[in-house]
């Protein structure tokens, strides 16, 4: 049986499979460098407050520097004998300072420490996810500027609606991203990591002692270390894993962007649209049929939409109804967590990278850009401007398009005498004009456009 951090009280030993069940070590071993500030705060406080003496203080905080320096260098392979990363920390340290380390866990706990850790965590992973975020967004924008003149074709129900321009239809996902990209700071700026929390009600260690603790870890230069405070209501604290949900919000709807922009291309890569030619190093042929290009990482990133919402719903059930304060059901916030965070950061990545090689098929598009139901609106909109209530125009071209379809006739090969029957003001000219993927786009004038600038 490997050793605890309790067990005083208890005659029998811990059932065997019970105490593989209950580990953690596992997964939040990811956890180990920010388990080590928590230890070095901690040890300062307890130094300040003289349950330390300055060079038992510095004999600990020696130590616990070597054991980050380990962790710096990957020499730190946990024990997955531990039941958790504050265990295996714990005996770390006992195996370079001996019984000196029994003093480090003084009025501690691992309720105040688990939340501290997640919470560092947390802040690392939002700036790592802000970074990937604005390169998706650069990448959004350089294919924006490759085709930025090329009109487009524009879906409403997935049916042929009008026409747009292929730069505006890349903003588009820019700003979302750049949406997410600011969710995902006001996130960042929200998080406060407490120490002092013990248990749930806090400890006898004075306030000052911890203030002054923190101070002195400031020194670690980690950019997220200026935020941590002394806890303002330790009960809140233990308990509080509202910041997980919020950050496994702000992926969900990250992932939800980039499944929308997987199920566009995929579609658009199909022969029956055929508009994108797929960068080949990120799709996969068929065993079987010879003349497969397969648009898997766009299906995989579509397909891990479920994991993401999943692990988001999982937290939020495993939350629901928890009595106050710390619960060892809490202990399974963690998986979800690492999960979204390492899919996310993943599909960030490569997708950067895809989307600078799309390419668009000019011919295709052409040819579908002769589509005149694309300019029907264009139309309604032309007779509304020579004076046509828009009510009646839009009925004249619905009447114009039926004849078109039933009669198998273009409306730009139709006569002046046949397009007055439907109205007066009517003639070809006007249609070759205005059904035109040139006056579509330029007739537009209401849009502001606004390319996100997001590494200003
Ligand atoms: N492994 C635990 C978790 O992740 C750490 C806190 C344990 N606290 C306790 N009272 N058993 O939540």
């Amino acid at each position: 049986m490997a050793k605890k951090l309790w067990g005083g009280r208890f005659k029998k030993q811990i059932d065997s499979d019970f105490e593989e069940f209950s580990k953690s070590i596992q997964y939040d071993y990811k956890l180990s460098r920010i388990d080590v500030f928590h230890s070095i705060i901690h040890t300062l406080a307890l130094g300040g407050s003289k349950l330390l003496t300055k060079a038992e203080t510095k004999k600990i905080l020696d130590a616990l520097n070597s054991i980050i320096r380990d962790i710096d260098t990957k020499k730190f392979n946990p024990d997955m004998n531990s039941e958790d990363i504050h265990t295996d920390i714990h005996n770390r340290l006992e195996k370079k300072i001996g019984g000196l380390a029994a003093k480090v866990h003084t009025l501690r706990s691992r309720n105040d420490q688990i939340v501290f850790n997640e919470k560092f965590y947390c802040l690392d992973e939002a700036l790592n996810i802000q970074s990937l975020l604005k390169n998706l967004i650069d990448s959004c924008i350089c294919l924006m500027e490759k085709y930025a003149k090329q009109p487009f074709i524009g879906y409403t129900h997935t049916q042929r609606a009008q026409v747009i321009l292929f730069s505006d239809y890349m903003i588009a996902f820019a700003n979302m991203f750049t949406r997410d990209l600011k969710r995902i700071k006001q996130f960042y700026d929200s998080v406060v990591p407490y120490i002092g929390a013990g248990a749930l009600a806090g400890t006898s260690l004075n306030k000052k002692e911890y203030g002054k603790a923190i101070e002195v870890f400031f020194d670690y230069k980690q950019a997220e270390s200026e935020k941590v405070k002394s806890v303002e209501n330790s009960m809140d604290n233990v308990s509080d894993r509202d910041f997980i949900m919020e950050f496994l919000g702000g992926i969900s709807i990250v992932q939800m962007h980039l499944s929308r922009l997987c199920e566009d291309f995929i579609l658009y890569s199909t022969q029956e649209f055929d508009y994108l030619d797929l960068p080949e190093e990120f799709c996969t042929g068929s065993s079987l049929m010879p003349h497969k290009k397969n648009p898997d990482f766009l299906e995989l990133v579509r397909g891990y939409t479920g994991r993401i919402y999943g692990n988001q719903i999982s937290l939020m059930t495993t939350m629901k109804g928890l009595p106050m304060t710390y619960n060892r059901d809490m202990q399974l916030d963690k998986e979800p967590l690492f999960s979204s965070v390492e899919i996310i950061k993943d599909e960030l990545k490569i997708m950067a990278k895809f989307i600078k090689g799309v390419k668009l098929k000019n011919k295709v598009i052409e040819k579908a850009l002769q589509d005149e139901r694309l300019y029907a609106t264009e139309l309604a909109e032309f007779m509304v401007f020579k004076g046509i209530a828009f009510k009646n125009a839009h009925d004249i071209v619905g009447k114009i398009i039926r004849y078109s379809e039933d009669n198998s006739i273009a409306i730009k090969d139709m006569s002046d005498e046949l397009l007055k029957t439907f109205h007066a003001q009517l003639n070809n000219k006007d249609i070759l004009k205005v059904m035109h993927s040139e006056h579509a786009v330029s007739s537009k004038k209401s849009i502001n456009r606004k390319v996100p600038r997001v590494n200003a």
